[in-house]
């Protein structure tokens, strides 16, 4: 007989099933998160994932604020302060004043152009009710034509720096997880070969996702694809190895054997 994560006591069991239940729930809050932040309302696009490493030359922070098509509820639509009266329905106000901004920002936003923007987002606008000095967005000022012309530069991507933190903490929780979940199903009553499948799609899954961004940001198209492929990998084979781990210490493995990929009783180990 071998050990299977079965056999241990009750309490055992229910913390493996409990962090399992917690690691799934902190999957989906991590796909709503992706949803509602990166994706404005959808699941990011793989050129969305490109300009977020890698930048996009032709979208300034003030294009990305003042598109019309983020929704309504999104934190990111600034384009309702340009005109206080504005509703869904009548943005004729917030289109034209929209259109001076954009289309300084498209002439290069010089100096000599600034008065009329200065206007639409200081005098129409509320622009400096939460962009002014001491304002809850304060970090962003929009009280001067040099505070204005950093909104309006092209989009660097990811600055080195903070690819760097991220790569940190992102790989040190990846490699636990994927550690730990690794080890649970190994321990579970699932074949080996299925087991070892997970593991592998998990680890290098996690590898190929943060490689990936420090190569979008460098060469740009396509790597941001790799990115996509790498986090789904990662995703889908810790998701999977969670699920099969809880079905294990909850159920005996009941959907394991009907799926087909229990081990068969009296299957030796290999070495
Ligand atoms: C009610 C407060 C408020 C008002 C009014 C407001 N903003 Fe914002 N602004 C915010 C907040 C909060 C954020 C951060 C949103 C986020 O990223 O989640 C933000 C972000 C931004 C950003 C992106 C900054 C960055 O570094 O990512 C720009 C650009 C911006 N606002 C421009 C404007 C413009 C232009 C106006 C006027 C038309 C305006 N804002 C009016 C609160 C406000």
């Amino acid at each position: 007989m071998r050990f299977r994560l079965l056999d241990l006591p009750y309490p055992a069991r229910l913390a493996v099933g409990a962090f399992c239940v917690l690691l799934l729930a902190f999957h989906v809050s991590a796909q709503a998160t992706l949803w509602a932040q990166a994706g404005g309302g959808s699941m990011p696009s793989t050129q969305e994932v490109l300009w977020k490493y890698h930048g996009n030359p032709a979208r300034t922070k003030l294009h990305e604020v003042l598109d019309l098509s983020l929704p309504r509820s999104s934190p990111r639509a600034m384009f309702w302060y340009l005109d206080p009266q504005a509703t869904p329905d009548s943005l004729e106000t917030v289109e034209a004043r929209r259109a001076v901004v954009l289309d300084w920002v498209a002439a290069g936003a010089p100096r000599f152009g600034w008065e009329p923007v200065r206007q639409v987002l200081q005098e129409q606008g509320l622009c400096r009710e939460c962009h002014g000095a001491g304002k809850e967005m304060a970090r962003v000022p929009l009280d001067t034509y040099e505070d204005v012309v950093k909104v309006a530069r092209p989009g660097r991507g990811m600055l080195p720096g903070v690819l760097l933190v991220s790569a940190h903490n992102h790989l040190f929780a990846f490699a636990v997880a994927a550690l730990l979940l690794g080890v649970l199903t190994a321990l579970s009553g699932v074949r080996r070969f299925v087991a070892s499948a997970l593991v592998l799609a998990a680890f290098a899954g996690a590898a190929i996702d943060v490689g990936g961004w420090f190569l979008t940001a460098a060469a740009g198209d396509p790597w941001q694809k790799v990115v996509v492929l790498g986090g789904a990998s990662f995703g889908l084979a810790t998701t999977l190895m969670a699920l099969l781990v809880l079905d294990e210490v909850a159920l005996g493995g009941w959907f394991a054997k009907r799926l087909r990929i229990a081990r068969p009783v009296g299957e030796r180990d290999a070495a």
